[in-house]
């Protein structure tokens, strides 16, 4: 099988050097095109990320080599990839308009940004949770005219470290009322060059701009439904939502209390939900899928950013620390990498899945 060509928006940035960096050697997809802000065009990509490349392993040879161009001129695109990730930092409103704009150049686009998050057609996805949301796309397409094209969006980073052991309680039937979290968010969180050293080092941050709301409410979209062709939030749960800034390097932790409704989990249960929660990623051996997707660690001191982030290729949840709570029903502790399964990992899962769906 041909390998479709796919297109990296905000390739040099703490996200698109992950999506570079995954999608080397990807059995599906393989990148034809990298595009950033109008200062890094024109540059080859190994230039343009002299003296700020995070990965670990080198630029891959296939790509170092691309000429970055702008991002806004989508037209260069057009023949050169059959679809976009987008992880760009820009302006909401500029955003959105750029990305409709490239669905409009029949290139679908699998975005990270939270620009199109609360749009009423655009499904936010998490493979695990809630892939019947790709049925809304081609309502979405007929609606604008668009005759390939499509934007499917990721949730805020932080979501993946606690809603898929939510959501797993939630399948197996036991209502979720009401949910307590504090996150601890990693500094890669805030791209590059992020959070200023003396700022975090030694240091607590406690509030990331927007990032409550966010944590708040996109939950509700996620475990929402489609009607009358768009989506309608579950507001059968309350969350409140403190979130910090952290200094540790990559990893997002959540400290969660539930409340279930009538019907509540013993201990045991939950650790039984949990190890035999399998999902359609799983089913459909999409190959950034987790086997596993929610490990628990029974140790006491776990899960730690350092120790767990990078469990099952970075893309599984790590759980720990299940107890009773003495105020709501039960707490744990959830942890999952933010860059990876919170960014490049999680978007690439998303258009695995629209592939295996026959979307591209
Ligand atoms: N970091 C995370 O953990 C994370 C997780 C989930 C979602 N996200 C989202 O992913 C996106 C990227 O985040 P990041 O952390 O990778 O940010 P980042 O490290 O600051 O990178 C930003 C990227 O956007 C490009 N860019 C900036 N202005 C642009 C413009 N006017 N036109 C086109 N490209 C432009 C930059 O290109 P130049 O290099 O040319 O300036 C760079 O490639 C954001 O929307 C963010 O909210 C991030």
């Amino acid at each position: 099988m041909a390998k479709l060509k796919v297109g990296v928006l905000g390739a040099t940035g703490m996200v698109g050097q992950q999506y570079i960096r995954l999608l080397e050697g990807h059995p599906w997809f393989e990148v034809s095109f990298v595009a950033a802000s109008e200062r890094s065009a024109g540059k080859k990509y190994l230039d343009s990320v002299a003296g700020r490349w995070q990965m670990k392993s080198d630029v891959p040879k296939s790509v170092g080599d691309l000429m970055v161009e702008d991002a806004s001129k989508v037209d260069r695109a057009v023949g050169k990839c059959d679809m976009v990730f987008s992880a760009m930092e820009m302006e909401k409103e500029a955003l959105r308009a750029l990305e409709d704009s490239y669905a409009a150049h029949d290139i679908p686009v699998f975005s990270n940004s939270s620009a199109h998050r609360w749009t009423e057609d655009v499904p936010m996805l998490i493979p695990e949770i809630n892939p019947q949301h790709l049925d809304i796309i081609p309502i979405q397409k007929k609606r604008h005219g668009w005759k390939k094209g499509f934007v499917v969006v990721k949730p805020n980073c932080s979501l993946q470290s606690y809603l898929t052991p939510v959501y797993a309680l939630m399948k197996e039937g036991f209502e979720v009322r009401k949910m307590i979290l504090s996150t601890m968010q990693a500094v890669s969180g805030a791209g590059y060059p992020g959070v200023a050293s003396l700022d975090i080092v030694d240091n607590i941050i406690p509030y990331i701009g927007g990032e409550e709301e966010k944590s708040e409410k996109e939950p509700l979209k996620i475990l929402g439904r489609i009607e009358n062709g768009k989506f309608v939030n579950n507001d059968s749960m309350k969350i409140s939502a403190h979130c910090n800034r952290v200094p540790v390097v990559d990893g997002h932790t959540a400290c969660v209390s539930l409340e279930f409704g009538i019907r509540k989990p013993a201990l045991e249960e939950i650790l039984r939900i949990w190890k035999n929660f399998r999902a359609v990623p799983q089913e459909l051996e999409l190959p950034s899928a987790p086997k596993q997707p929610i490990i628990y660690n029974p140790e006491n001191n776990r899960p730690q950013p350092r120790k767990d982030r990078d469990n099952d290729k970075a893309m599984a949840v790590t759980v720990g620390r299940l107890r009773q709570c003495n105020v709501f029903d039960v707490r744990f502790v959830g942890l999952s990498h933010n860059t990876i399964r919170g960014a490049a990992g999680g978007g690439i899962l998303n258009a695995e899945l629209a592939f295996k769906k026959n979307l591209l």
